[in-house]
């Protein structure tokens, strides 16, 4: 798929086809997650996929709001390394490059996606720390759960001419 086409096209799809992902297009779609920009080029980032709708299913026992994961194929966990941040707090600016690249590559796979927060909720955090054994020195970003679409979203365009601004705020 062409870049603008996926980024205009991209929608949050929230209904999946019960059909598993191959791993060959999941290591795509980490490849293009692990591509993204971060500050000193630290890369935090780390990923725990979970496969196949039951694993992914269950995650709602610890994400309530995750009510897409039910009967989902796939999930994956975007969290960061906090030890490796060359600078403080940096790492959800880090981790969210990567989610977006996650996010695209999945569609330009003819996959559909959608980013469920985990950050920067404190009972989500907990809930999603403890489910997948997630130690202190590592935070969870955001849950993403995938899948081949069952659902299409039409297209928007959002260019909004009031939110540019011409050398200095307000031209
Ligand atoms: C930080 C962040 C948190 C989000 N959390 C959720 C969520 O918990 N549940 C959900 O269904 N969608 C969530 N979304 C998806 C947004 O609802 C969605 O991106 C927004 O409505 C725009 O729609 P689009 O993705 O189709 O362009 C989140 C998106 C972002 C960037």
């Amino acid at each position: 798929m062409e870049l603008f086409e996926a980024i205009y096209s991209r929608r949050s799809i929230r209904k999946y086809q019960d059909r598993s992902v191959s791993s060959e297009t999941i290591n795509r779609i980490l490849g293009a997650a692990m591509m993204a920009p971060s500050a000193g080029d630290d890369r935090p980032w780390h990923f725990i996929v979970v496969e196949g709708s039951e694993a992914v299913g269950s995650i709602q026992s610890a994400l309530p709001h995750a009510e897409m994961a039910k009967g989902a194929p796939l999930a994956i966990v975007v969290c960061a390394d906090t030890q490796v941040e060359k600078f403080p707090n940096n790492w959800m600016l880090d981790c969210a490059a990567a989610t977006e690249n996650l996010l695209l590559a999945a569609h330009g796979l003819g996959l559909g996606a959608v980013w469920v927060a985990i950050y920067s909720f404190d009972d989500f955090v907990a809930g999603a720390r403890k489910h997948f054994s997630i130690p202190d020195t590592v935070e969870p970003l955001a849950l993403v759960v995938l899948g081949y679409p069952a659902e299409s979203v039409a297209n928007e365009d959002r260019f909004d001419a009031s939110r540019v601004h011409k050398g200095k705020w307000g031209s």
